[in-house]
């Protein structure tokens, strides 16, 4: 039985995955009616899959019958798993730890899927802190492979290899990493915004340019600013600002005010229509410009960043060797 905490967007496609997998699942949000909406988003989500003839009808209903809302922690009682995807908030991740270690048997694994917190800190909340350890899943659950499993300095042994081959069974891609902060990808892609914003910043390029260079000259799918407004700029600034704070303000990490103007202003992205890119039905789009030389410039900039800190993140052995 695995125990879902936080409906939003993490937390019900991590529902589904579980269910998929085969499990009961019991979902809880504290906000009242979100974990049954979010129960009737994946229906309709995985109802477009039959129409697709990606997923049969009987397949779509299993699996949400395998999801039980529950109102309160108390339902958490019979669970085995619990994984906590609420608010990015170490107090009320705390808060939620401790209360559950008085519902649950001394057997149940309590993992949190925080982006950018110390599991350690998380796992102080509880008096059996062996049994704390991260899952950190990647947006959208469902979709993406990679789960990064994030054992805590007071983790038992031998608890990440259990939760690496439980996410195996459920079909993901497990990597152990070392509790430090932004784990792997969060720490390993902060350049990939910084040093796109610094360009920015010293007025070598505009946003629209930079993007441009990263996706034709450097091969990646999104430029750092279609993709910060993709993840949420609100989302995208705590973490940088999670990272910098916890590397003792290391200058590497520090956020932008272009991102924190961003965030005051109410420009959060895809999500509020306007971010670094208006996504009103008439916009006009921004203009590239075209210079061979300063895409190179741009893409190296960014490209360098990123291998140094991949090899710093190498060098410390934050991840396992695979
Ligand atoms: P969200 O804002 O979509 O959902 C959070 C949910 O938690 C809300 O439904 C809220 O009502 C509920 N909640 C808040 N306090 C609660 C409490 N005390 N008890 C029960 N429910 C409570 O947030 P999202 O994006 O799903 O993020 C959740 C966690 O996952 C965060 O720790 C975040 O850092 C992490 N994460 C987010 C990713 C993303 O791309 N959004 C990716 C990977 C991890």
């Amino acid at each position: 039985i695995v125990g879902v905490i936080g409906a939003g967007a993490m937390g019900s496609g991590i529902a589904q995955v579980a269910a998929s997998a085969g499990h009961s699942v019991f979902l809880f949000d504290a906000k009242e009616g979100a974990a049954a909406n979010a129960v009737k988003k994946t229906e309709a989500s995985l109802n477009k899959l039959v129409e697709k003839g990606k997923m049969s009808l009987e397949d779509v209903t299993a699996l949400c019958s395998r999801i039980t809302v529950i109102d309160s922690l108390s339902g958490f009682a019979s669970a085995d798993l619990i994984i906590e995807a609420v608010v990015e908030i170490l107090e009320v991740k705390k808060e939620i730890f401790s209360a559950l270690e008085k519902v649950v048997s001394t057997s149940c694994v309590l993992a949190s899927n925080t982006s950018s917190l110390s599991v350690t800190s998380v796992a102080a909340a509880c008096t059996n802190p062996e049994r704390v350890i991260g899952l950190h899943f990647f947006n959208p659950a469902p979709l993406m492979p990679l789960v990064e499993v994030i054992p805590a300095l007071q983790t038992k042994d031998g608890l990440a290899e259990d939760c690496k081959s439980l996410m195996q069974a459920w079909k993901k891609v497990p990597v152990i990493a070392k509790d430090t902060p932004g784990f792997i990808v969060n720490r390993v892609a902060r350049p990939y915004y910084g040093e796109s914003l610094k360009i920015v910043e010293e007025g070598i390029a505009d946003m629209a340019t930079v993007d441009a260079a990263m996706r034709e000259k450097g091969g990646f799918k999104m430029g750092p600013f279609e993709l910060m407004d993709l993840i949420g700029n609100d989302i995208n600034y705590t973490v940088t600002e999670t990272v910098w704070k916890q590397f003792y303000f290391d200058a590497r990490f520090r956020p932008s005010l272009i991102q924190k103007k961003m965030v005051e202003s109410g420009r959060l992205g895809r999500k509020t229509g306007m971010g670094y890119y208006d996504y009103s039905e008439n916009a006009v789009k921004p203009e590239v410009k075209s210079d061979d030389d300063l895409s190179s410039e741009i893409v190296i900039r960014v490209l360098a960043m990123l291998i140094n800190e991949a090899a710093d993140a190498l060098y410390y052995k934050i991840a396992t060797a695979e």
